[in-house]
């Protein structure tokens, strides 16, 4: 490992790297990710292990304190969060503003970052307090915030959020449940939805926490850097593929399902097509993605509950998967089903709109964010993020009298 500052300090020389292909852009103790293994752990920990032991609020706590919480820990954080679900009164009239055909991640963005004009004791980045009551807020608000997005659309009323419920099961409530009726919580999809929230919490620098950190370096709110994120990660190279792969299922399966499986990689492994195999590949994991094996057991699990095992897009799904692990396009070139492959057709079961897949990652993510954010911002020696370019446009020249 070159550290270029100092490099920089004695020469003046800089690297080029779009991409940032090989270029760490800070050091970080929270998560670790060998790409080659195909291993993934927060603060130590493997994914597995969380994913089957933990709850979602108990990594949230891992991943902002560094260590898993003591049962009087994780009581007191559990009701921490849940005094925090509710939103101002006022967010409703904001959401009010947008087309009811908004994309849900475009009234994320815009309700995530609102939130910084509703609660100014929590705006100061550089005060622990302020930062950690944004925190609390951001976790226990966005899944209130999602299920707006949802009951704005299909014109239902919000549902209030429901304090004696689970994490997991008071989004579900949120999401599902209407004033007419009890809304009873199936265990099985609440505990998948914990699982996906699990699998999603923090991923280290990746494209939409890069730009947290980023955003959050210029001394921004809390809100508006994960607003910020929110943003980056709509897009369908990242958190966006869960919902582009769905839709990319959708189309095989509409063109004649797994009987088009070959055609289609056919015209995946022609670059001249732009097409591609949406939910494969990563550029760290040079091997199978350890949450895609996760989400894939959790898909067994929710299409076995709800009594939908034959699902054509899951045998599609596992179709393509086979072809793709036995050709050497994707062989060579080491891709594999990433975290997205499977997560759109659990969501697809439990109910969750296409549309809204990537809102339900960007609140699970939000946690990262979060303790990367509080890792960078935490740290005395933090600059504001500015890369350098390599310019390739005209030298200096004079204009002409006119
Ligand atoms: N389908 C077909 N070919 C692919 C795919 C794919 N999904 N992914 C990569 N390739 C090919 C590239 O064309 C390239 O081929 P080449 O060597 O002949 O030029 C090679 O594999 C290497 O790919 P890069 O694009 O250089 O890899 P990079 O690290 O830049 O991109 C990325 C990673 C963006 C994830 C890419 O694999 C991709 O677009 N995948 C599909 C979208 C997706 O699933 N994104 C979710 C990522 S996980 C997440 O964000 C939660």
């Amino acid at each position: 490992v070159v550290d270029i500052r100092k490099l920089y300090a004695q020469t003046g020389m800089f690297t080029y790297d779009p991409g940032f292909l090989s270029t760490s852009a800070c050091q970080s103790a929270i998560t670790y990710i060998d790409g080659d293994k195909g291993e993934l752990l927060y603060r130590g920990y493997p994914i597995e292990q969380l994913a089957t032991n933990c709850d979602y609020l108990d990594t949230c706590f891992l991943l902002l304190k560094g260590d898993l919480p003591s049962a009087t820990e994780s009581a007191d954080f559990h009701k921490l969060v849940a005094q925090h679900t509710m939103v101002n009164e006022q967010m409703q009239f904001f959401l009010r503003g947008f087309r009811r055909d908004a994309h849900p991640m475009a009234i994320l963005t815009g309700l995530v970052g609102g939130m910084s004009a509703f609660y100014h004791d929590s705006t100061d980045i550089n005060n622990p307090e302020h930062r950690e009551i944004a925190a609390i807020r951001l976790i226990a608000k966005m899944p209130t915030l999602v299920a707006m997005a949802y009951k704005y659309k299909v014109g239902q009323p919000y549902m209030y959020p429901q304090n004696n419920l689970s994490y997991a099961g008071n989004f579900m409530r949120m999401m599902f449940g209407t004033p007419c009726e009890e809304y009873v919580v199936n265990p099985v999809i609440e505990r998948a939805l914990d699982r996906i929230f699990i699998l999603h919490a923090d991923h280290e620098q990746n494209a939409s926490t890069s730009t947290v950190r980023l955003c959050a370096s210029s001394g921004t709110n809390p809100f508006a850097a994960i607003s910020a994120g929110v943003a980056c990660l709509w897009g369908p190279a990242h958190g966006g593929a869960n919902e582009a792969c769905l839709n990319m299922l959708e189309t095989i399966q509409a063109q004649g399902g797994v009987a088009k499986v070959g055609e289609f990689m056919e015209q995946v492994k022609d670059k001249s097509s732009g097409v591609k195999l949406m939910g494969f590949g990563h550029r760290v994991y040079k091997n199978y993605d350890p949450r895609a094996k996760l989400m894939q057991e959790t898909c067994d699990e929710v299409l076995k509950e709800l009594g939908l095992e034959n699902d054509p897009l899951f045998k599609l799904a596992k179709a393509l998967e086979k072809i793709a692990l036995e050709d050497d396009y994707f062989v060579s070139r080491k891709l594999y089903p990433n975290v997205d492959f499977y997560s759109g057709i659990v969501q697809r079961a439990i109910g969750i709109p296409v549309n809204l897949f990537t809102g339900v990652f960007a609140l699970a993510r939000t946690v990262g964010w979060i303790a990367q954010l509080n890792e960078m911002i935490g740290d005395p020696e933090y600059k504001i993020g500015r890369p350098r370019q390599l310019f390739t446009g005209s030298e200096r020249r004079d204009v002409k009298p006119r």
